[in-house]
């Protein structure tokens, strides 16, 4: 293997010609720093044995040589420290010709709206998810590109999805239990539960951390109506930028209070409608109504941002960018509440309508699929 054609120093970075004809130019204290010697890394696991601040300031490259095999061994001074680093590991790791990993951000998102799925919204058969590890990879693939996935043909039966849950990672318990139920009996004696429809939003926006994955199963309905409805909300934000960056700058710049309070609960967040990442790339979106609490900015802020913010609701709620279908008894749909919004329609008087919902988060779903890839 050999992927180097020439290696020289050049004042304090190490500049390396590969044989494809790219260039890296890998600095000093980095490259002493990813040091891969069983003096700096645990053998086992990999990890660090030392900080920045063991590192001296004053470290220089004397050397850079390579051994028989066509390892890069680099003498740091004053230390005297020799690292090797084979040709295959600084390929994969310098800096300047990889990406960082980023599994959250819009970019690497299959952004959607209606048209996307004019050929019916895909489902997965429970048996094929919950019996095959491609079925599980399905699930967690289209979670992380789509931002959602449907199961289909679950057992109807209660708390089958904290079973679903169990299968790729962990609940989120919060206030309202590990599961909570969407029972919508039409019943005089309990005004708790209407049949009027949602606007589109995100779950618990007054949570932080704000739970990253909802889980909904359908156990009953009959009513009619009551159609679901999702946004992806990174479609939404990047429309929203195409047409005013100014608006799309006041919702990430202007952090606002979102609350949900009863006797026992006071959940309070400080938080922005649209979070970008260091690449100002969007992260993580929220939008609910309901729960935001007094709009509290500076006096010469709040027209602009009263602008950005009938802006964004009003994308966020054209017909273009929503899929409406209706969640059948033993199916389970899963989203992702950090991009994908969610809304019900109204429904009949007539009937039952019975839910179960549950969270869970997208690190535990996110690491399963890394492993399980990782073994294919
Ligand atoms: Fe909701």
């Amino acid at each position: 293997m050999k992927l180097i054609k020439k290696l020289t120093l050049e004042n304090d970075d190490l500049i390396i010609v590969w044989q494809d004809g790219k260039q890296s130019q890998l600095f000093s204290h980095w490259l002493r720093d990813h040091c891969q010697m069983p003096v700096s890394r645990n053998e086992n696991n990999g990890q660090r044995l030392f900080s920045i601040i063991d590192i001296r300031k004053d470290l220089y490259i004397e050397e850079v040589t390579q051994d028989s095999e066509g390892n890069v061994c680099i003498l740091f001074q004053p230390e005297n420290h020799l690292s090797v680093f084979s040709q295959d590991w600084l390929r994969k790791n310098c800096y300047d010709l990889n990406n960082h990993f980023d599994d959250r951000s819009e970019k690497n998102k299959k952004l959607w709206q209606k048209n996307t799925f004019n050929d019916g919204v895909p489902k997965i058969s429970y048996n094929y998810f919950h019996q095959n590890i491609e079925g599980k990879l399905q699930v967690l693939c289209s979670i992380r590109d789509m931002g959602f996935c449907i199961i289909k043909d679950a057992p109807t039966k209660e708390g089958q999805v904290l079973a679903v849950i169990k299968e790729l990672g962990f609940t989120r318990e919060t206030n309202y239990g590990k599961l909570f139920e969407v029972r919508t009996e039409v019943n005089p004696n309990n005004l708790a539960y209407t049949n009027m429809g949602l606007g589109s939003h995100t779950d618990n926006p007054y949570r932080d951390p704000v739970p990253t994955v909802q889980l909904l199963h359908c156990l009953e309905s009959s009513t009619e109506g009551g159609d679901s409805v999702l946004v992806d909300g990174f479609n939404a934000a990047k429309i929203l930028r195409q047409e005013s960056s100014d608006n799309f700058l006041t919702l990430t710049k202007n952090w606002i209070n979102f609350r949900f309070k009863d006797e026992e609960t006071d959940l309070r967040s400080r938080v922005p409608m649209i979070e970008v990442n260091d690449n100002n790339e969007v992260i993580k979106v929220r939008y609910n109504n309901r729960s935001i609490d007094t709009i509290n900015l500076p006096a010469v802020k709040i027209r602009s941002f009263y602008s950005a913010y009938r802006h964004w609701g009003e994308v966020i709620e054209r017909d273009q960018l929503k899929i409406t279908f209706q969640l059948l008894p033993g199916e389970i749909i899963l989203f992702d509440n950090t991009r994908v919004m969610h809304a019900r329609t109204a429904f009949s008087k007539k009937g039952k309508r019975h839910l179960q919902g549950a969270y869970a988060d997208l690190d535990g779903l996110y690491s399963l699929l890394n492993i399980l890839q990782s073994k294919q």
